[in-house]
């Protein structure tokens, strides 16, 4: 038998057709989200946010600013994908329920937050690379949870991020770095398109 995961992989295709009639629950939405923050980030900083966009006001405001692409809309919610420059201040926060649960000693924290100074302090092209790397890992992951929930999604680059930064009012450190439209696909989208042969993609060394 397949495993699951294997098969939310094998089987999720980008959505471009979203049944507009059905909405999903507010805590499937957190649900979502949940399932998405347990993607991986550079030493645990989880630098993101996901802006749920679910009311269909909000909907509508955000289409305007992704080149009017309806399944902005159609999608029972709308994620923005924020990632947020590397800070390594923030580890000592997001180090502390590591701790708590008895994970990592105490004392290794600030080792933690000295590499990561070393690796971002005064480095905005490597703080922004985390930013895009933890939200992109953080929608991958998102993508394939509503997969095994039976949802269709949509990964969306189609958008103006300065006007999506300001008309959601993201913070000067977040970057809009993709839209991901969540609901019930339609039975008429294309299927999963061929991919790259694994001799062009796969090199052993
Ligand atoms: C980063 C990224 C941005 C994308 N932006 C858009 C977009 O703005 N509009 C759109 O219709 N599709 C967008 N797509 C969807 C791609 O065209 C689609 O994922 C690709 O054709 C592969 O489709 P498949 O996964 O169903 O095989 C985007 C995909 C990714 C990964």
């Amino acid at each position: 038998m397949t495993h699951p995961v294997l098969q939310a992989i094998t089987e999720r295709r980008t959505t471009n057709l979203f049944d507009p009639a059905r909405d999903i629950a507010v805590t499937q939405i957190g649900e979502l989200v949940h399932l998405a923050t347990r993607a991986p980030t550079s030493f645990n900083l989880q630098n993101w946010r996901f802006i749920a966009v679910h009311e269909r006001a909000s909907k509508v405001r955000l289409r305007k600013l992704a080149w009017d692409q309806a399944k902005v809309v159609d999608a029972a919610v709308t994620f923005i994908v924020c990632g947020q420059l590397a800070d390594e201040r923030t580890l000592p926060l997001r180090l502390q329920p590591v701790v708590d649960a008895g994970i990592m000693p105490a004392e290794m924290v600030p080792g933690w937050e000295g590499a990561a100074r070393s690796l971002y302090n005064g480095q905005p092209q490597r703080q922004r690379d985390e930013a895009i790397r933890s939200a992109t890992l953080g929608a991958a992951t998102l993508m394939h949870a509503a997969q095994a929930m039976g949802l269709g999604s949509a990964p969306m680059i189609g958008f103006d991020a300065g006007a999506v930064a300001s008309e959601f009012n993201l913070a000067v450190y977040e970057i809009p770095v993709m839209l991901v439209a969540v609901g019930y696909a339609l039975p008429e989208n294309w299927p999963q398109k061929p991919r790259r042969p694994l001799d062009e993609v796969l090199e052993l060394a």
